[in-house]
């Protein structure tokens, strides 16, 4: 046969394996509003940059009839490419085959790209639309997701690990995407649960939509289990760009330097965004803008937890993470959500090269029975644990607020901030002058003829004495007391000195965080 004949009959068998599961399937997969799984690789990845390997790879199922069957790319494709000319490598489960289900060699096809993005030391894209564990398969589905959970752990840290959530997740193959640092999901599209309603109904007796239990919005806003939400599919792709322009490709590296952009300052000014009245909340984010290069904000976990604000932004083109308290949400206290999307965050900023800008305005933690009962201390133990154990860059402005152990927490000086700078409307104390009134002066007030009035007087004194930056300047716990509009300067400055930043800690394996 001639090479011209050869590479004919190249194509015939590509162009057959293309079909996927047959004109019906991907009809249904149409009308059900989504991408196919080829459609959604090339809508992601930059023109003319996906290299799939793998494609003419077969099944192993041999029973139930399955050797007599014919699933193209085993219901998976895989391959790499460039997102904003950076390599990838990335999967993406083909739902019109056998329902996107994971038999031996679909896992096969998972793990060798994950191999390779190790190897590579690249960030790895896995597009997650499937039945789950291949029934007819048995343990050889359960083995191929135990492999893949291994080497997401093992990736963990080394790799940005990004899941797409675009079609069923279900049982135990929802814990590869919780195992990895970036969960996507699309309105209407996503489901993720553990066990479907079915299971539910028959063990529970209780009735719930599959939407309802485990859909996009449930993911995004109640079980934090998703960090980015969006509308449709090209948003969905739109945002894994985004996210991807600030990350850097691994461990070893820096996430890219972009040319630096003034902040949009008629847009942002802090003059009309900070309130005069220390009571009065406002939005964190836009203080963030008015420091942040050309105002640019990457929220993540946008949905969930919003009393804490976290993602990423540009100082002078260099990538940051900033974590701020969100004044508009329960006064922005730190609680057990809170906590958990503040540490996880701070640990991946961690293990990446990106230094941390932590802006601070908070009462402290939330009490209340129902927190110390959903294990606020342990949760809150996780934001002292991260920022503690953190050696990037660390540089914290306290804005209004850092009361008790909410001060200590949000990145003090004593768990190693390299910088601690307060706006002069910092409020640096035990608790609130309110409480702490109330507390310390409680016979003062009783004896007196006026106790309104006395409370009154006494929690001004207060104020007048503790609720400020200057008694903490005056220890050294705060570097220097600042003009807000110099906020952006002194940030950049200290990113500047901070970029050769060594630190000496304990050897150990690992340490033992509170999980
Ligand atoms: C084999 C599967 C499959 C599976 C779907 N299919 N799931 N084949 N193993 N797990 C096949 C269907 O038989 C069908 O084949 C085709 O995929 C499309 O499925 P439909 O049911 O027609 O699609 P739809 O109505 O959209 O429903 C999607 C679905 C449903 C909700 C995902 O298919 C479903 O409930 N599947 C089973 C989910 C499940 O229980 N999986 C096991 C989870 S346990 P034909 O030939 O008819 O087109 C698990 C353990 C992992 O994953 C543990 C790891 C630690």
């Amino acid at each position: 046969m001639s090479l011209r004949a050869k590479t004919t009959e190249l194509k015939r068998r590509m162009q057959e394996a293309f079909k996927g599961g047959g004109e019906q399937a991907l009809e249904k997969q149409k009308a059900s509003g989504k991408m196919t799984a080829r459609e959604r690789i090339l809508a992601l990845l930059d023109p003319n940059s996906f290299h799939e390997y793998d494609l003419f790879v077969k099944h192993a199922g041999q029973d139930f009839d399955m050797d007599k069957k014919y699933l193209p790319g085993d219901g998976v494709i895989t391959g790499t490419g460039s997102i904003n000319a950076w390599p990838v490598c990335i999967f993406a489960q083909d739902f019109t085959v056998a329902g996107g289900s994971l038999g031996l060699m679909h896992a096969k096809k998972i793990t060798k790209i994950m191999d390779h993005a190790m190897k590579m030391k690249v960030p790895l894209i896995g597009i997650n639309d499937s039945g789950g564990a291949r029934i007819q398969e048995g343990v050889n589905s359960l083995a191929g997701y135990g492999e893949i959970f291994y080497r997401n752990t093992q990736a963990s840290g080394v790799i940005p690990q990004i899941s797409v959530i675009l079609g069923p997740c279900a049982g135990g193959a929802v814990y590869s995407p919780a195992l990895t640092d970036f969960v996507f999901v699309v309105d209407k599209i996503s489901k993720m649960f553990i066990t479907g309603p079915e299971v539910i109904k028959t063990v529970l007796g209780e009735e719930i939509s599959m939407e309802d239990l485990g859909g996009a919005r449930v993911h995004a806003e109640i079980t934090g289990n998703a960090h980015f939400f969006a509308e449709s599919e090209a948003d969905c792709f739109d945002q894994i760009k985004r996210l991807v322009s600030y990350i850097p490709w691994n461990n070893e590296k820096k996430a890219e330097v972009f040319p630096k952009k003034a902040p949009k300052s008629r847009q942002y000014k802090l003059d009309s965004i900070f309130p005069t009245n220390p009571m009065q909340p406002y939005d964190v984010r836009d203080v963030i803008r008015a420091i942040a290069d050309d105002s640019d904000f990457f929220e993540v976990h946008e949905m969930w937890a919003a009393n804490i604000v976290i993602g990423f932004g540009r100082l002078d083109g260099q990538t940051v993470g900033f974590v701020a308290n969100q004044p508009m949400v329960l006064a922005g206290v730190l609680d057990c959500d809170s906590s958990d999307k503040a540490a996880r965050f701070i640990r991946y900023c961690d293990a990446f090269n990106v230094p941390l800008v932590t802006l601070v305005d908070l009462p402290g933690y939330l009490p209340g029975v129902d927190q110390e009962h959903a294990g606020v201390i342990r949760h809150g133990a996780k934001v002292l644990y991260a920022y503690s154990e953190a050696s990037v860059p660390k540089i914290t402005v306290i804005l209004r607020k850092a009361y008790g152990g909410g001060y200590i927490a949000m990145c003090s000086n004593h768990l190693r901030a390299d910088f601690v700078f307060a706006w002069p409307t910092a409020e640096i104390a035990v608790m609130g002058p309110e409480g702490a009134a109330n507390i310390i002066f409680r016979s003062e007030i009783k004896a007196s003829d006026n106790p309104e009035e006395t409370r009154k007087r006494l929690i001004e004194e207060y104020r007048q004495k503790f609720a400020n930056p200057y008694v903490a300047a005056a220890y050294g716990y705060v570097d220097a007391v600042i003009e807000p509009n110099e906020t952006r300067n002194y940030l950049t400055h200290s990113l500047t000195l901070a970029q050769g930043k060594m630190e000496i800690t304990p050897k150990k394996k690992h340490g033992v965080p509170p999980f």
